[in-house]
């Protein structure tokens, strides 16, 4: 099993970084207050995969997810689009802060792999 190893205290708030895991991208946001906040008050009603960010993550600032689109696989990019989250320039899906799917033809939030952090060395393993 090939593990990723990540630095926490690399990212600092507000950033994205992308590392590689098992041939994908996989997407880590350090994600602000607002951030959280924002990925929180999210009406469930208004999503098409509907799911609360608490169950998204494992710490709420850290957000991590694979970096490849529910539609045909492409890998959005981040800090645009509509929802201040992730956009997939192919065909035009738009993903929130906790990586949910808004807007466009993706039909699923993006995927959450495996993690965990490991508090001692201060990294999160994917
Ligand atoms: Fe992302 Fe189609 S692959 S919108």
């Amino acid at each position: 099993l090939a593990k990723a190893e990540v630095e926490l205290a690399s990212i600092p708030e507000g950033k994205n970084v992308i590392i590689k895991w098992r041939g994908k991208p996989v997407f880590i946001r350090h994600r602000t207050p607002e951030e959280i906040e924002e990925a929180r008050t999210v009406d469930l009603k208004a999503l098409r995969d509907p799911q609360r960010d608490e169950d998204r993550v494992k710490k709420p600032e850290w957000l991590v997810m694979l970096g490849v689109c529910t539609h045909l696989g492409c890998v959005p990019i981040g800090e645009s689009g509509d929802y201040g989250g992730w956009f997939c320039p192919c065909h035009g899906s738009h993903y929130d802060i906790s990586g949910r799917a808004r807007k466009g033809p993706a039909p699923l939030n993006l995927e959450i792999p495996p993690y965990d952090f490991n508090e001692a060395d201060g990294k999160l393993i994917v």
